[in-house]
C-alpha cells in the first residue's frame, strides 16, 4: 500500500523508573502517531536499596523504538520521516561502565535508594563553611537522592569501579548519558555526553557558571575525568548507530521533569507542572534568575534550547513515591492486579474512612527532607478494607502535592490560581477530582498526557541542524483540556488536610 506522507516527524524516548516508551509526533501538529512501552525491574536487594539493570534499561529503548516502528508501518507511515530523537529520562539513578567493553560495572542506583544515608551524615560533619556549601552552587540540599553520593558509595565499595577508574576505562552518567553513549556506538565511538538540566541533579554542577565545579567534586571525592561532557538541552549529540532508525541524529535530551514542563508549553516565568509518575514533581519556571527557596523547594535547571539560548530556572516541589505506592499496592500487597484497578477499588466507597497513608518509603522529600521518616498507615478500624486503602493511597499523593504547592506559593508571592498536571497517573479521574478537591483550586489537564515524550521530542525537532519543530506557543493550541473543579468546601479540605498533617508527624523518625 502506498504510504502516507506526513511531514517530518519526531521520536522521544522516554526512560522512567517505572518504564521505558518510544513515541513518535507529527511535528507539525503535536499529534503523537504511535508508541510502544515496556515495564522495567526494580531490584531491592536490602532494605532501602533500589537498582535497575543498565542493560535491560537499554534493551527497552531498543524494543520500543524496533516496536514502534513496525506500529508505524502498519498505519502505512514511512519511518524514514522520522528525522530526529529527543531522550527524556529519570534523572540522577546513576551508572558507572567500562568504555572499553561497554559493561556497566554495577547495577543502577535508582534515584529512591537510600544505602547513601550514612555517606550524607559523614559529609554534611566535613562541609567546609556553612551549611549553605552545596546548596548555594547547585540548588540542591545535601541528600540521597541525587548522583554524587551515589557515586561516592559506588567508588567506596565496588572493586570493579575502582578498578576502572585507576586504569582510566571508568565512564560516569545518569540514565541519559549511558543511553546516548551506548545508541551512538558505545565502544565504536558513543558520545559521552548530559545535558544541563541532568547535570543540575548531580550535586557536581554549578548551575551559576553550568559547568561541572571542581571544588564540589573535592568535596565528594569523584574524579572529574569520568564525568560526561555538559551540552545544552536542544543540539545534535550524534546519530543512531543500529537499529530501525539507524543514521537519525539524537538532538534532544531533557531530564523528565523539565521535558514535562517543556511540553506543557510553560516557558514563562511563573508557569507550572505538576507530574504524577512513580514519583511526583511540581516545576514553576522562574525564567532566567536563579531562585532560592525558603521552605523546602529545589532550584534546578529547567533547560537551555540551544548552544546559544539562554538558561531557564526552575523552583522544584519533588515527592518520591506517587505512582509507586500503586506499584507497592499492587507487587508487595497483591490487592489489585493492575494499577487501573485502583481507581475501581476506590470508587467502591469514596473516603478513606479516616485512614491515612503516609507512603514514606524512601524518607520525606519536599518540603521535609526528611531521611528518617518510613511508611505508615494509620486510623485503622474494624471496618476499614482494603478500597479505603486503595482510597487513601490515593489521597496521599494529593496531599503531598497540596504541601509543595503551598511552599510553591509562599516562595513565589503569587498564589497558582490553577494546576497543569500531566503523567500517567492523571487519567485516573478520581485522583484528578481528589486533587482539586484537595487543593482548593482547578486541576487542568491536556487531552494528549504524554508531554514528558512531547517535551524531548520538541527538543530534538527544534535543534540546529534539525529546525523540523516551531517552540512558539501557537503550535499546541488545538491541545484541548480536561478541566476538575474542587468540589467539597474549603472548610471539609483543610480538616482533611490537616489530619494528613499529624499523620506526616508520627512518620518521622522512624529510623535513627
Ligand atoms: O527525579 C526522579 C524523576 O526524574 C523520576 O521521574 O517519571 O520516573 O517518576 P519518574
Amino acid at each position: 500500500a502506498k504510504k502516507a506522507v506526513l511531514g517530518p516527524l519526531v521520536g522521544a524516548v522516554d526512560q522512567g523508573t517505572s518504564s521505558t516508551r518510544f513515541l513518535v509526533f507529527n511535528s507539525k501538529t503535536a499529534e503523537l502517531l504511535s508508541h510502544h512501552q515496556v515495564e522495567i525491574k526494580q531490584e531491592f536487594p536490602r532494605e532501602g536499596w533500589v537498582e535497575q539493570d543498565p542493560k535491560e534499561i537499554l534493551q527497552s529503548v531498543y524494543e520500543c523504538i524496533e516496536k514502534t516502528c513496525e506500529k508505524l508501518g502498519q498505519l502505512n507511515i514511512d519511518i524514514s520521516n522520522i528525522k530526529a530523537i529527543g531522550v527524556s529520562n529519570q534523572r540522577e539513578t546513576t551508572v558507572v561502565w567500562d568504555k572499553l567493553t561497554g559493561e556497566p560495572l554495577y547495577n543502577a542506583v535508582v534515584w529512591l535508594d537510600l544505602r547513601t544515608q550514612s555517606t550524607v551524615e559523614n559529609l554534611y560533619k566535613r562541609i567546609p563553611g556553612n551549611n549553605n556549601f552545596v546548596k548555594s552552587k547547585t540548588g540542591l540540599p545535601l541528600s540521597t537522592y541525587f548522583s554524587a553520593v551515589k557515586l561516592r558509595w559506588l567508588l567506596d565499595n565496588v572493586r570493579k569501579v575502582q578498578k576502572a577508574v585507576e586504569e582510566n576505562r571508568a565512564l560516569f552518567g545518569t540514565i541519559d548519558s549511558w543511553l546516548i553513549w551506548s545508541l551512538t556506538g558505545g565502544v565504536n565511538g558513543g558520545v559521552h555526553c548530559t545535558d544541563v538540566t541532568n547535570a543540575s541533579r548531580t550535586m557536581l554542577f554549578n548551575i551559576h557558571s553550568l559547568e561541572w565545579d571542581k571544588e564540589l567534586c573535592e568535596f565528594f571525592g569523584i574524579p572529574m575525568e569520568i564525568l560526561p561532557n555538559v551540552r545544552s538541552s536542544s543540539e545534535i549529540y550524534g546519530l543512531m548507530k543500529a537499529g530501525a532508525l539507524e543514521g537519525v541524529p539524537i538532538s534532544g535530551c531533557l531530564g523528565d521533569q523539565s521535558a514535562a514542563l517543556v511540553g506543557q508549553m510553560c516557558f514563562q516565568d511563573g508557569q507550572a507542572k505538576n507530574t504524577y509518575g512513580t514519583g511526583c514533581f511540581l516545576l514553576c519556571n522562574t525564567g532566567h534568575k536563579c531562585v532560592f527557596s525558603e521552605h523546602g523547594l529545589l532550584t534546578t535547571v529547567a533547560y537551555k534550547l540551544g548552544r546559544d539560548k539562554p538558561v531557564y530556572y526552575a523552583l522544584e516541589g519533588s515527592v518520591a513515591i506517587a505512582g509507586a505506592v500503586i506499584r507497592w499496592l499492587r507487587d508487595n500487597l497483591g490487592i489489585i492486579k493492575s494499577s487501573e484497578e485502583i481507581e475501581k477499588l476506590a470508587k467502591e466507597v469514596g473516603t478513606s474512612y479516616g485512614c491515612y497513608f503516609v507512603p514514606a518509603f524512601s524518607g520525606l522529600y519536599a518540603p521535609y527532607w526528611e531521611p528518617s521518616a518510613r511508611g505508615i498507615i494509620c486510623g485503622l478500624t474494624q471496618f476499614t478494607n482494603k478500597c479505603h486503602i486503595a482510597f487513601a493511597a490515593l489521597e496521599a499523593v494529593c496531599f503531598q502535592t497540596r504541601e509543595i504547592l503551598d511552599a510553591m506559593n509562599r516562595d513565589c508571592g503569587i498564589p497558582l490560581s490553577h494546576l497543569q498536571v500531566d503523567g500517567g497517573m492523571t487519567s485516573n479521574k478520581i485522583l484528578m477530582q481528589l486533587q482539586a478537591d484537595i487543593l482548593y483550586i482547578p486541576v487542568v489537564k491536556p487531552s494528549m498526557p504524554e508531554t514528558t515524550a512531547l517535551g524531548a521530542a520538541m527538543a530534538a525537532g527544534a535543534a540546529e541542524g534539525v529546525g523540523v519543530w516551531s517552540l512558539e506557543p501557537e503550535d499546541l493550541s488545538a491541545v484541548t483540556m480536561e478541566r476538575f473543579e474542587p468540589q467539597i468546601n474549603a472548610e471539609e479540605s483543610e480538616i482533611r488536610y490537616s489530619t494528613w498533617k499529624k499523620a506526616v508527624m508520627k512518620s518521622m523518625g522512624w529510623v535513627t
